[in-house]
């Protein structure tokens, strides 16, 4: 824990690699689940909701495969948005006019890569 806030494990460090293949998972927003993904970019890890800000579509052509081909952009499969891995801003493609990648927080210790939920997005609820 940070700063006393809560933080939920995605994964191990090593399990992103720079341009390589995301980790999807699952949050809560607004009562409804919700996929996610993180990814590594520059050395840095970070998370978006997996929903195109184009049409509320999933972004990625197979199960955790964001990047394009060079590994710059994260692109939605269904119509060719690219954006920012960095800010999840829209570059380019459908997405331009309608926003970017809903950002999550992640913060990386002790060689595990964990979401800090927001308020907008939370941790699901277990099923009682
Ligand atoms: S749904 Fe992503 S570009 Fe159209």
């Amino acid at each position: 824990m940070a700063g006393g806030q809560l933080l939920i494990d995605i994964c191990a460090s090593t399990d992103l690699l720079n341009g390589g293949s995301g980790v999807r998972f699952e949050v809560d927003v607004g009562g409804r689940n919700a996929p996610a993904f993180a990814i590594r970019y520059g050395g840095r890890a970070f998370a978006y909701l997996n929903r195109c800000a184009h049409v509320a579509m999933e972004l990625d052509w197979q199960p955790g495969m964001f990047f394009d081909f060079d590994a710059e952009y994260l692109l939605c499969s269904t119509h060719g948005a690219f954006y920012d891995p960095v800010s999840g801003a829209c570059r380019g493609g459908a997405c331009i006019g309608h926003g970017g990648l809903r950002a999550l927080t992640v913060i990386e210790q002790d060689g595990r890569v964990r979401w800090q939920p927001d308020g907008y997005a939370e941790p699901l609820r277990p099923i009682v």
